[in-house]
């Protein structure tokens, strides 16, 4: 994709976007600014999940769903992914269990923190090591909830509605799906190579070699990982970014590997892949 031209699914709805600049745009701002408001923004930086919505990630094949800050998203990373807000979380009128389990146990007051807890808790609803009971449940259910903040609520009625949307999900185990999310497929493969630009440039290399290349002739323009440092320059400090070279379309480097004396971990692998990969591993060091 080349232009000013980026086009993902938001909701199940392929969508165009142009005429935005890519180094300046966060998603939470896209959406906000085209009406999408269910999606609120608490800090701007990363730390509050106001702003968390789904985003679609390739995972062994499958499209894999993790939450994410939206506030420091930069747009051109959701080219070619598919996007869940507040506003499709729902199917028609019914809601999601995680949903109708936060109503049920009084789960929000003044319910500005409530968008992002409930797309961070239909993350945790698609996660099979997140389970209502048995040693570590709580506190792996505590931990996933950690990076959303509430200031009046209070966090029991919260954790008392994730715990039972997990509960209802695992006792119908085996009687086919569980996920809650419907996936259109459409982010079900690698990501396209990306350049766009107006008022900056942004470029997702989609290989190794292109990324290599496009660093050897760009080196003026910073690359960009997870966004949660300089999503936060560009929130906060209002930094110009001219040029911005995502790693996120590099398979290669978003790796993790264990070997009988070394993990080996890419340089754009995530936290949550790490932490992932830790868990499952047997190995003391990982323990
Ligand atoms: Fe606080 Fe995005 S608005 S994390
Ligand atoms: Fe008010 Fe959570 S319900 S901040």
């Amino acid at each position: 994709m080349v232009g000013s031209r980026l086009s993902f699914t938001l909701n199940g709805v392929p969508v165009v976007v142009e005429g935005v600049p890519p180094t300046s745009t966060t998603l939470s701002q896209w959406l906000r600014h085209t009406g999408r408001t269910g999606t609120k923004e608490g800090c701007a930086e990363g730390d509050c999940g106001a702003c968390t919505v789904l985003v679609s990630e390739l995972h062994e094949g499958a499209v894999a769903w993790r939450s994410v800050n939206s506030c420091i998203a930069f747009l051109p990373s959701m080219a070619g992914r598919e996007v869940i807000t507040v506003e499709g979380l729902g199917r028609g009128d019914a809601l999601h269990p995680v949903q109708a389990a936060m109503v049920k146990h009084y789960g929000s007051q003044c319910g500005y923190c409530t968008p992002g807890f409930v797309m961070a808790m239909a993350e945790g609803y698609e996660r099979p090591d997140l389970v209502a009971d048995g040693p570590g449940a709580s506190a792996r259910l505590c931990a996933h909830l950690d990076g959303n903040l509430c200031r009046c609520t209070g966090y029991r009625p919260i954790k008392d509605a994730m715990l039972e949307a997990l509960a209802a999900r695992d006792a119908t185990k085996g009687q086919g799906a569980t996920s809650a999310l419907v996936s259109i497929g459409s982010s079900a493969r690698e990501l396209e190579a990306l350049d766009v630009s107006l008022q900056g440039r942004f470029m997702r290399p989609n290989s190794l070699q292109q990324l290599l290349a496009l660093r050897a002739e760009h080196p003026q323009a910073r690359l960009l990982g997870g966004a949660t440092e300089i999503g936060v320059e560009l929130r906060k400090k209002l930094t110009p970014l001219p040029f911005l070279i995502a790693t996120d379309g590099v398979a290669a480097l978003a790796g993790i590997e264990e070997t009988a004396q070394e993990w080996i971990v890419g340089g754009a692998a995530t936290l949550t892949a790490l932490q992932e990969a830790l868990t499952e591993s047997s190995s003391p060091v990982a323990a």
